[in-house]
């Protein structure tokens, strides 16, 4: 028989866990795993390096045309290249995270993005955890299990400030999640829930707790797996 279908759809706003969170779902149910983030981050790098100007909507469209973007969606090897060059670090620098938004907040860039993301997730036979900001409404409706993961503003500075190592002040750390959440929800809103999307709060969740929480609603969905 063939495998049971199931896609999970994560969205919601920086630092609030979606990534470590949707790579272990995808790891405890042996599915795979595609971070869309990284797609917009990969765009934003290439346009950077090619000297494309972000300020102009159509070399922006332009770029996420022609950049040469490879994701992976092995949960344990996230590698992201574009052409020959890995860039699986270089798209988390705060050099691409400033720019990224010129990329997201460009609608016909979206939808080149959205095409290729839906291509991923017919590739994985239907088998996937996908994150982001519009998966649950644009992406992949049609998703077995749709989640909002919310947190709240103090907890998601704190993940995003640890994540890089501590090294950041208060004021930087808050542009980056706050300041970026502002600019992109003016393109896509990640802040309520969709009708059937399922808010998950996990302010007060740790990684273990939050997976759980998580991995309930799946097995709710999807009894089968
Ligand atoms: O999740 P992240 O920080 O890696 O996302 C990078 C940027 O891409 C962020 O500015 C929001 C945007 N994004 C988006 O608009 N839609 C998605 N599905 C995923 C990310």
């Amino acid at each position: 028989t063939d495998p049971v279908q199931v896609v999970v759809a994560i969205d919601g706003p920086s630092g609030s866990g979606k990534s470590t969170v949707s790579k272990e779902i995808a790891r405890r149910l042996d599915l795979g795993y595609l971070d869309t983030g990284a797609m917009y981050r990969a765009v934003a790098w290439w346009a950077l390096d090619q000297g494309v100007d972000l300020s102009n909507p159509a070399a922006v469209v332009d770029a996420a045309r022609n950049a040469p973007v490879e994701i992976s969606t092995d949960p344990d090897r996230q590698t992201v290249r574009v052409g020959e060059t890995d860039v699986t670090e270089a798209i988390r620098t705060p050099e691409v995270t400033s720019h990224v938004s010129s990329v997201a907040t460009v609608p016909a860039a979206r939808e080149v993005l959205v095409d290729r993301q839906r291509q991923v997730i017919e590739d994985s036979g239907r088998r996937i955890v996908a994150e982001g900001r519009d998966i649950t409404t644009v992406v992949a409706p049609d998703a077995e299990v749709r989640i909002l993961l919310v947190a709240s503003e103090q907890a998601r500075m704190n993940r995003r400030g640890a994540q890089l190592g501590g090294s950041q002040n208060a004021d930087a750390l808050r542009q980056q999640v706050v300041g970026r959440d502002a600019k992109d929800s003016t393109v896509v809103n990640f802040s309520t829930a969709a009708d059937g999307v399922t808010t998950l709060d996990n302010s007060e969740l740790n990684l273990e707790q939050s997976v759980q929480a998580v991995m309930d609603l799946v097995l709710r969905a999807v009894p089968e797996l």
